[in-house]
């Protein structure tokens, strides 16, 4: 295929914007400083990293080079090197994408109704501190119409961007929105650490403690595995698709490296933002997990600061929103190229803006359902929802059960297996390519992640994601 009927990123810069954006999103700020601070704070963190470099470095090279190697989307793309066994592998990454947008845009509508909120009540015109966070959220998910109507706005905005191309809409916006979202980060930490009673939430998350690593090393290495792999959205074609606009010459191996430390970076930074602050007004009985973090625990904090809380509130989901949004740029895109490539195939010309819409409505229906199902409060049926486990509890855990739980590990371990039918030395290749030249080292490395550290660590973290949707309803 010819990638010049496609178009490039216009820099590498806008590429690692553009992903890094990707990879950031409601993980890093909800999971990751709670699973840390749980499993043995910088013990975890060690794990993590260790994690990162064995199963995430090699997963995620390995996506950017089948990418840039085809240069098409993620279904073209692993058909090319991989035939049937590859389109199998693209499907379930589309199939994931697709179930996780159904979710995802609602979990940023709620984002985007808390910042309309805060805006009401510096305007005066709501009344948020006499109302306690879990009351305005239980009053937002029960109230479909406006669930539904966030969502769409949600949604209209990613088309907007998308619309735009690779380099025009989607690079463009990131690279605007990332440092925006970096600056909105520095201010909320500034404010959590210093609210009274702050350190309490920065000792839960990096007091050392090895224990869990001495009672259960293999729950703790499934954690962190998972967190690692869900938090750098791999194995939904993210990483594949956004490859395959990245020009010969720019390099694969740092660009890894790069993605995986900011990610990094910005899940431990938004553990100062959010923990400080959840502990500071309702210390170790506060919610610190989940969206019951995010949409209760933090508002209440926001409530309780007074007249800047609501600038507070404001900034604080507004950075959210910009973390959910350009995740599902992401993975809007995924579906995007997949119809404009396959179009492209059959020889028919395609306008981008209708295909872009079309995909988004479609999106749309499926995210209604989420938003009807407003987190299991509005009595809709679910699938498995009288096993009474995980995995059946609301329509967003059925969704994410299907794409997190099972689609998402199967996939990376079945691309893991891809690479050993097509050798290693073809990802080789394509990193070296344009004459670049890498140590020796890096690619025994790399063989040794390949045939022995990812498949273990994709297998751990299979069996640590089934057990959790298996897991009895609490
Ligand atoms: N990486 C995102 C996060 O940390 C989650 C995500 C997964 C986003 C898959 C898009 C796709 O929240």
């Amino acid at each position: 295929m010819e990638q010049h009927h496609r178009g490039h990123w216009g820099s590498n810069l806008g590429f690692l914007m553009a992903t890094i954006g990707a990879a950031v999103g409601l993980g890093n700020i909800w999971a990751f400083p709670y699973k840390m601070g749980m499993n043995g704070g910088f013990a975890f963190l060690l794990v993590y990293l260790v994690m990162a470099v064995l199963v995430g470095f090699p997963i995620m090279l390995t996506e950017l080079a089948i990418g840039r190697k085809v240069g098409g989307s993620v279904l073209v793309s692993y058909h090319a090197v991989g035939g049937g066994f590859g389109t199998f592998i693209g499907g379930l990454a589309m199939l994931s994408a697709f179930l996780i947008l159904s979710f995802y845009t609602v979990l940023g509508a709620y984002c985007v109704e808390y910042v309309c909120l805060n805006f009401a009540e510096l305007l005066g015109v709501a009344n948020l501190s006499n109302v306690s966070g879990a009351q305005s959220f239980a009053d937002m998910l029960t109230n479909q119409p406006l669930a539904v109507l966030f969502t769409f706005l949600v949604i209209a905005a990613c088309f907007l961007i998308i619309r735009g191309g690779i380099k025009d809409g989607i690079e463009k916006f990131n690279k605007v929105g990332m440092p925006a979202l970096a600056i909105m980060l520095v201010i909320v930490i500034i404010r959590a650490v210093t609210l009274p009673g702050a350190a309490d939430g920065i000792k839960f998350m990096l007091t050392p403690n090895f224990e869990p690593l001495k009672t259960n090393f293999l729950g703790v290495l499934s954690a962190a595995g998972g967190q690692v792999f869900f938090s750098l959205s791999l194995a939904m074609g993210i990483t594949v698709t956004y490859g395959s606009y990245l020009r010969k010459e720019e390099s694969l191996v740092k660009n890894s490296l790069i993605i995986i430390i900011s990610d990094t970076c910005v899940a431990f930074m938004a553990g100062l933002a959010v923990l400080p602050a959840a502990f500071a007004l309702g210390g170790e009985n506060a919610e610190l997990a989940g969206p019951k973090l995010l949409f209760i625990t933090l508002q209440d904090v926001f409530n309780s600061m007074g007249s800047f809380g609501p600038v507070f509130g404001i900034l604080f989901y507004l950075f959210v929103t910009l973390a959910a949004i350009t995740s599902t740029i992401a993975l809007i895109e995924v579906l995007v190229t997949f119809t404009l490539d396959h179009r492209r195939k059959q020889g028919k010309q395609s306008n981008r803006t209708v295909v872009v819409l079309v995909i988004c409505l479609i999106i749309m229906a499926e995210a209604a359902l989420v938003a009807a199902d407003g987190l299991g409060s509005n009595g809709l049926w679910i699938p498995f929802q009288d096993t009474g486990r995980a995995l059946g509890g609301t329509w967003l855990d059925f969704m994410d059960f299907i794409s997190e739980g099972v689609a998402m590990p199967v996939g990376a371990l079945l691309m893991i297996f891809l690479v050993w039918k097509i050798r290693p030395s073809t990802i080789r290749e394509e990193a070296t390519a344009a004459g670049r030249v890498y140590p020796p080292f890096l690619y025994t490395f790399y063989r040794f992640c390949i045939y022995v550290a990812a498949p273990l660590g994709m297998i751990m973290i299979l069996v640590g994601q089934l057990q959790s949707f298996f897991a009895p309803l609490s």
